[in-house]
């Protein structure tokens, strides 16, 4: 088996990534970090194998730096999916340029994706750093990690990224969905000065990577 390429040159690709080149608020469009996307890939292989040969998920692609970073680390195929077209054309030539061709996207609303796949297709891994739910779409983040559950396998494993505010909140949930639930490491997360209304150039919010495991 091939070695599994080192956390700093992951960066490095995803450091060549194109991100959102108009960010929409309403859909709280901003990319992970490369730093961050690779630490958060690099863990989910080198400490779970959860990557390696796997088929992956990547809800709320964006310009897909998890689901490219998944597939650089072994992912057998990843099916990135976005609400928003102009997303997923950055994401095409980010797949392009890395001449990669073990991943598909499809647009839509997660609402309608199990819909969508019909429950012919669940997936061993999920990952996914999806809207904090802040901007007039409260529950949203909680939503994402429900859908990303059902589109599981029996033995799958969801990794995301939430606001450390509402740690209490998915322990609560988690019960209810049957899966065992564990914050893996708090992150400062240097939200970008995206949007016109951010008067700093970056603002640090603490974020909670979770492992969401079924039952
Ligand atoms: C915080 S961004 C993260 C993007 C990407 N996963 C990354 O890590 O760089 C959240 C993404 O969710 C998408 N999104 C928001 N609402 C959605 C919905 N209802 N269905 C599908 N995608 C949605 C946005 O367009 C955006 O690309």
């Amino acid at each position: 088996m091939a070695k599994l390429m080192k956390r700093k040159e992951l960066e490095q690709h995803l450091q060549d990534l194109d991100g959102f080149s108009k960010p929409k608020i309403l859909l709280e469009q901003y990319e992970t970090r490369a730093h961050i996307a690779a630490c958060m890939l690099h863990t989910i292989e080198s400490a779970y194998g959860d990557l390696r040969q796997k088929t992956v998920l990547d809800l709320g692609c964006g310009c897909s730096v998890l689901g490219i970073g998944s597939v650089l680390l072994g992912a057998s195929y990843v099916l990135g999916v976005d609400i928003d077209e102009e997303a997923l054309q950055i994401s095409t030539s980010n797949i392009e340029q890395f001449e990669l061709y073990d991943i598909d996207l499809v647009q839509c609303d997660i609402k309608n994706l199990p819909q969508i796949l019909e429950g012919k297709f669940k997936f061993d891994t999920v990952v996914m750093n999806p809207p904090f739910g802040t901007k007039h779409n409260k529950g949203l983040d909680s939503l994402f990690v429900e859908i990303g559950l059902q589109c599981l396998s029996d033995k799958g494993v969801l990794y995301s990224l939430h606001k450390s505010s509402t740690r209490d909140y998915f322990h609560r949930k988690a019960p209810g969905w049957k899966v065992e639930a564990r914050v893996l490491a708090q992150l400062r997360y240097d939200l970008p000065a995206t949007y016109k209304f951010h008067s700093k150039s970056s603002v640090d919010i603490e974020v909670d990577f979770w492992k969401f495991e079924k039952k």
